[in-house]
């Protein structure tokens, strides 16, 4: 390695490959602010680059905007959604807003903006596909609308873009809010093979020192990732990752086939190092109590009463205390997060392969203690 972070999936890179498209497309939304704010959706599979270029596009405007993130993965509230784009501007809003509703908290929000005269503003709303299907749609019609909260002003806002991987999540808003949302959708198709090599090739040659890899091992990555986990740059990154580390630990020249064979054996398509990052040792220990459950039953679904057994023995092997409420909120935000299928107190399941995931989960939470 030269620099490992460079790998991260937490890293935007200066540069996208293969999503100019995109990327000149959101600078021509919001390079300037129009009469009203913009409203536009970025639309595609896992790993395609979608919030990576809305971030990138916020650089780009960084000399006259400021971006307001929120990964509505995490918040499944209005409320808090809110509470985090405002504790963005104001950090320390926190006890001053407590009685406030969602409403009010979006008004303060934009008073506190307008108050700002150096700078616009742009909100990027990421995963809102997840929130949406927890019932509430009001947020479009609020996000979409921001020129009507103050009539006859012209609010510094540029826009609003909403991110999401499944299209679906239009049809479960109203009429109203489908059509204040609008119809400006850049879409991002998964990387061909072709492209994911030269993705992977520009991102080892920040991260890897110049003969330590070869583009036979680049290329086979991107075959594997285009084949096993539809493209997904996240998932391609982690291999090259997890197979440098390898070979740096046995103290090896470069980068070899064999490693990156290995580290394929055991990482979970679907479940990379950014999403676990999202999880506690806790959280994981829960994950991985629901795997053993399943594996020793050998159904596929177990109910809660079995894993809370298994959990308790887990945890103690781990150090923990375990506690059966913490359980519950485990198994309520690895399903808010997509990791587990619960389909009643007694049907929760995993769908990814439950060998691998209790392999990764083992050596994860290991190299953590
Ligand atoms: N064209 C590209 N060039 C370089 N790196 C890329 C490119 N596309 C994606 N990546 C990298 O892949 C990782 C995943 O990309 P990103 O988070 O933007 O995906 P996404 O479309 O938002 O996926 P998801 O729907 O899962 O959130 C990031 O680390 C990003 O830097
Ligand atoms: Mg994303």
């Amino acid at each position: 390695f030269k620099d490992a972070s460079k790998l991260f999936t937490s890293y935007i890179p200066p540069k996208l490959p293969h999503r100019d498209k995109q990327l000149r497309q959101l600078q021509s939304f919001f390079s300037y602010r129009l009469k009203f704010p913009q409203v536009v959706q970025l639309e595609g599979p896992a790993g395609t680059g979608k919030t990576s270029s809305s971030l990138l596009l916020a650089t780009m405007l960084k000399a006259s905007t400021k971006t307001l993130y929120v990964n509505l993965k995490v918040y499944r509230k209005k409320f808090l959604m809110y509470k985090a784009l405002l504790e963005q501007v104001e950090p320390d809003a926190g006890l001053k807003i407590r009685s406030y509703s969602p409403e009010e908290l979006l008004v303060y929000l934009l008073k506190t903006i307008s108050k700002d005269h150096e700078y616009d503003y742009l909100f990027i709303v990421d995963e809102i596909d997840n929130f949406i299907k927890g019932g509430d749609t009001s947020v479009v019609y609020e996000l979409t609308r921001l020129n009507e909260v103050f009539p006859g002003e012209r609010l510094n806002v540029r826009g609003v873009i909403f991110i999401s991987r499944d299209p679906e999540w239009r049809d479960l808003l109203d009429s109203a809010e489908k059509s204040s949302l609008g119809a400006l959708i850049i879409k991002y198709d998964r990387y061909t093979k072709e492209q994911l090599t030269d993705i992977l090739e520009y991102r080892a040659s920040l991260a890897l020192k110049p003969g330590t890899y070869t583009d036979e091992i680049i290329d086979y990555i991107a075959d594997v990732v285009a084949e096993e986990a539809n493209s997904d740059v996240r998932f391609a990154l982690d291999v090259l990752y997890y197979s440098a580390l390898t070979a740096e630990r046995e103290g090896a020249e470069k980068v070899e086939i064999e490693h990156v064979r290995n580290v394929v054996g055991y990482l979970v398509p679907g479940l990379t190092s950014e999403d676990l990052s999202l999880l506690e040792k806790v959280e994981m220990i829960g994950l991985l109590s629901i795997a053993y459950t399943l594996k020793l039953r050998g159904e596929p679904y177990v109910g809660f009463l079995d894993i809370s057994k298994v959990y308790e023995e887990t945890c103690r092997r781990y150090g923990l205390r375990p506690n059966i409420r913490t359980l519950e909120n485990t198994i309520q935000k690895l399903h808010d997060l997509g990791f587990i299928t619960f389909k009643g107190i007694k049907r929760i399941g995993v769908n990814v392969p439950l060998d691998k995931l209790i392999n990764f989960l083992e050596t994860r939470i290991e190299s953590e203690i």
